[in-house]
């Protein structure tokens, strides 16, 4: 690789200074930094987003997506045993994005790691392993686990796995890889040097297409004769992994390409995606990109008319993600310190920006109460504590349901290998389970 050439029509000539004044280990490690990055994109980026305004702009024909919600729907039982006849083929794989850094929540480690303070004291990668190795118990399949992460917590997050002997799951079931990185740039468009190493992010959870292809995880799933995909984030405690239902709405709607999981949102300030159409193109709007007007915006009966809150809950036909690893997704940008160097541009990728490019997806409302509990702050909204009540709450309404008798006041933890969303509970297994796989507790 020419490195003169390249970062000379870059005008990236500071670099190539740095990296001339350096030898050994440092100038391979520079020149393998250098060797990641596409300079002309990034020039190119740096020139139209300093000159448009900062906020990634959101077209003014904007209308909302309509959803119902699907356990309505007279499909529902339908749908549901569509997906496990598809999960039984072996036809599904789960596709977590973990690369993220979970900075707002405060815990210096894989947001997957962490232990929203259970009685069981699980951690979040614990709860999702084990409610995918009883949904694989169920349909009589295993069901693939691709982990997506990044080059700051690959090595954390694989061996946590290890650690925990990849919680029972068969270690050819699961795959790691990690994502893309792209560098920082100054205000004015030099890369940012982190010592003697450039200051390389994550290219943000979009990257995860191109991250499934170029890391053979893809080829991997075909091979597999996988067909569908459900792509995930860390974060949400209550996580329906691998949904049944969701999977067989998906095959039955012969048009679609994706389909992605809605819940009604909390309230204007909710800080969600909102699905829409923009131009006439279904898609996501980032909360931090929604112009307020369009945030505020009720009906006539008060409710919101931006009102379907994206939960990053997703799925995929295999000839959708086929079309994706090749397709370029736009760069959203952020201005913050990077090593010390204010308003640095830093640039990313959001992956629900490939469903205008699919074309048709299918919205699928989902209760908020039953699988939405996302753990983004260390307090407040959307906290540890929170995930906390909302299991306690939602499993001991399973039990009601199955004519336990329980004490109202109390919170109850019933372990994924039990039961995966509320099925299969009986007062006999509750005396049996109570103490064990199914615990009492008070917030
Ligand atoms: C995300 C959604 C938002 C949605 C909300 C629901 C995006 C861009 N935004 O917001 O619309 O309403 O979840 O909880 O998806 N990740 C990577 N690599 C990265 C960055 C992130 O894998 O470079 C992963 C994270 O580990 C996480 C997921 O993507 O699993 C979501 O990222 P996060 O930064 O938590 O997005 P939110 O702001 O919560």
């Amino acid at each position: 690789m020419d490195f003169t050439e390249i970062l000379t029509a870059a005008g990236q000539t500071d670099l190539l200074k740095h990296l001339e004044s350096l030898s050994g280990d440092a100038r391979t490690q520079l020149e393998r930094d250098i060797a990641s990055q596409d300079w002309e994109e990034l020039k190119k980026l740096h020139a139209e987003k300093s000159a448009a305004n900062l906020s990634d702009n959101v077209s003014a024909d904007l209308t909302p997506m309509p959803f119902k919600i699907a356990v309505d729907d007279l499909r529902y039982d339908f749908w549901k045993e569509t997906g496990e006849i598809l999960l039984g083929k072996g036809q599904v794989a789960a596709f977590l994005v973990a690369g993220g850094q979970g900075s707002r929540l405060g815990f210096d480690g894989p947001k997957g790691m962490f232990d929203i303070g259970l009685p069981s004291h699980k951690s979040l990668f614990q709860l999702q392993a084990e409610r995918l190795q009883n949904l694989a118990a169920q349909v009589g399949h295993s069901i693939p686990w691709c982990i997506m992460t990044s080059p700051l917590n690959h090595e954390a997050t694989v061996t946590f796995f290890r650690d925990n002997n990849f919680f029972g799951i068969n270690r050819e079931d699961i795959r790691f890889f990690e994502q893309g990185t792209i560098c920082a740039l100054t205000p004015e468009g030099k890369a940012v040097l982190d010592g003697d190493r450039l200051a390389l992010v994550p290219d943000g959870n979009g990257g995860c297409f191109r991250a499934l292809a170029q890391s053979g995880t893809l080829a991997w799933l075909v091979e597999r004769g996988v067909q569908y995909v459900f792509l995930y984030s860390v974060d949400n405690a209550l996580c329906r992994i691998c949904d049944p239902a969701f999977i067989g709405a998906l095959a039955a709607d012969g048009r679609a390409l994706s389909a992605s999981k809605v819940v009604h949102k909390a309230g204007p300030q909710e800080k969600v995606g909102i699905f829409a159409f923009q131009n006439k193109k279904p898609g996501v709007v980032e909360y931090s990109d929604l112009p307020e007007n369009y945030r505020d915006m009720t009906n006539a009966d008060g409710s919101l008319t931006f009102d379907g809150g994206n939960i990053a809950i997703h799925l995929f036909k295999i000839s959708g993600l086929r079309k994706l690893q090749t397709s370029r997704l736009p760069w959203h940008t952020a201005r913050k310190t990077v090593c010390g160097i204010e308003k640095c541009w830093k640039f990313e990728q959001f992956l629900f920006d490939a469903f205008p490019q699919l074309g048709s997806m299918l919205p699928f409302g989902v209760v908020r109460e039953e699988e939405f509990s996302p753990v983004k702050n260390a307090e407040g909204n959307d906290s540890p504590k929170t995930a906390r009540e909302m299991i306690g709450a939602l499993h001991r309404e399973w039990l009601r349901k199955a004519h336990v008798e329980v004490n109202p006041k109390m919170l109850y933890e019933i372990s994924p290998k039990i039961s995966y969303a509320g099925e299969g509970l009986t007062r006999r297994l509750f005396e049996r389970e109570l103490g064990r796989n199914i615990l009492e507790f008070e917030e």
